[in-house]
């Protein structure tokens, strides 16, 4: 994929897809409630196929269509209990939710099942499940003996207590949270800092009796009681502010630039980027803000600005994480220093992305250090063209693709492996040339 600046300014009006996080528990959730569950604008990408593959290989029935909103799911859930062996090794392709979280639901059947997926999922950290998840009395076992997958898992007695983490991840917040609605007594979860609280507001619309303290003295906890059964539910996913960031960090730093991103998903477990950007004094507005099962949506209005450098760490971090290679590349313009630390996660997601992002960026001219936990950005620098590694991450390909886009030069930038955009957004070529018409 070749990609050059000579476009100009970013202009118009588009709906980015479905939230991916949102997407893949709507799946998990429905499966295992009564009833039918009608997910609209669900995100058919590769990670959440990945979702529904495995769900099907457990006996649940998913129909999918087109509706007005979208691709429309019908799940027809068999309950708590309801899930069937499968016969093979389920897949979980790249997706670590989907191998985290189900592990969760797993650990609570009364059948041995096994999980795998693909060469950078086979790479991840799984200990930071199969620990909390073995405290709770699952038994999870790393076949290779190097904490990743394949797991294979074995009906026990799940007992609930305790559980504190210590790394703030959703993922393992969710694996825990779902292993508790199958355990004898109550589990509490403990993170360090607050990660994006997804699981804990459907679970809750679904039925499940889970209560959050997010500033309970020892950390933000979540409690969650077995005994409930779940329902099927309606669910109008929000768009995905994960995959509305490139155009946020283009339109941000590509002058002459006005855009409307419609119907963005603003939790304020999510919404980082947008504090990051305004505080960098980016000329963003939130309009028509509504609020479904939770979830705050509204239509971010976003112009060219002149950004400044900014620090981002400590508790920010987990309600940007997946953004901050994006951000990292509009930092490359701001007028003076960007530090981002406490960011250690990063080089544990579908690629080192601490690496990716400042190794590219240091080959396009930018003026970028690579520390323990982050980096550290001068700008402003303009970039050059470069042929850019992705390690077949999703977010590198799309960051660098607006990199790409801030080039100077007369040469083009190349991005490897483009397709992995399949991930999370399998539309984000066609919707970046709808706004650079
Ligand atoms: C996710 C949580 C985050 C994020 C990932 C999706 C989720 O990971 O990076 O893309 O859906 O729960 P961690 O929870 O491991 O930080």
């Amino acid at each position: 994929m070749k990609l050059s600046r000579a476009s100009g300014p970013l202009r118009g009006e588009i709906t980015v897809p479905g939230d991916k996080s949102i997407s893949h528990r709507a799946v998990m959730f429905g499966s295992i409630a009564e009833g039918t569950t009608e997910v609209r604008n669900f995100l058919r990408s590769a990670d959440c196929l990945s979702t529904i593959g495995c769900f099907r290989d457990m006996g649940i029935e998913i129909e999918q269509g087109e509706g007005e909103d979208g691709e429309t799911l019908l799940i027809h859930g068999k309950g708590l209990r309801g899930l069937r062996a499968p016969e093979g090794i389920l897949d979980c392709g790249n997706s670590g939710t989907t191998v985290r979280l189900i592990s969760g639901i797993l650990s609570g059947q009364s059948f041995e099942s096994t999980l795998t997926g693909d060469a950078s999922i086979q790479k991840r950290p799984m200990n930071r499940i199969i620990r909390p998840l073995t405290r709770m009395g699952a038994r999870i076992r790393s076949l290779k003996n190097n904490g990743c997958v394949p797991l294979q898992i074995s009906p026990s007695g799940l007992t609930g207590g305790r559980i504190t983490t210590g790394v703030a991840s959703a993922q393992v917040k969710s694996a825990v949270l779902l292993a508790g609605l199958y355990a004898e007594e109550e589990t509490v979860l403990t993170e360090p800092s607050l990660s994006r609280n997804h699981t804990e507001l459907m679970l809750r619309s679904f039925g499940a009796d889970i209560v959050s303290d997010p500033s309970a003295a020892e950390g933000p906890s979540v409690t969650i009681r077995p005994g409930n059964r779940l329902s099927g539910q309606k669910i109008l996913v929000p768009g995905d502010i994960s995959s509305a960031a490139f155009f946020i960090g283009a339109a941000l730093t590509i002058p002459g630039s006005e855009i409307l991103l419609k119907n963005v998903g603003i939790n304020p477990t999510r919404d980082g980027i947008l504090r990051v950007f305004r505080a960098m004094g980016a000329d963003l507005s939130v309009l028509n803000e509504k609020e479904e099962a939770g979830e705050r949506t509204g239509d971010l209005l976003v112009r060219y600005s002149r950004l400044s450098g900014t620090e981002i760490g400590g508790d920010l971090i987990p309600a940007l994480i997946d953004e901050i290679p994006l951000i990292a590349v509009a930092a490359t313009q701001a007028e003076g220093t960007t530090v981002i630390r406490d960011a250690g996660e990063l080089k544990v997601k579908e690629s080192n992305r601490i690496d990716l992002t400042v190794l590219n960026l240091k080959k396009m001219g930018a003026e970028i250090e690579e520390t323990e936990d982050g980096m550290v950005i001068h700008g402003p620098t303009p970039l050059k063209h470069a042929v850019v590694e992705t390690a077949r991450d999703h977010r590198i390909a799309m960051s660098f693709s607006v990199a790409a886009l801030l080039n100077s030069d007369v040469r083009y930038t190349e991005i490897r492996d483009p397709g992995s955009v399949s991930i999370s957004y399998p539309g984000f070529y066609r919707d970046l040339d709808a706004l650079m018409m």
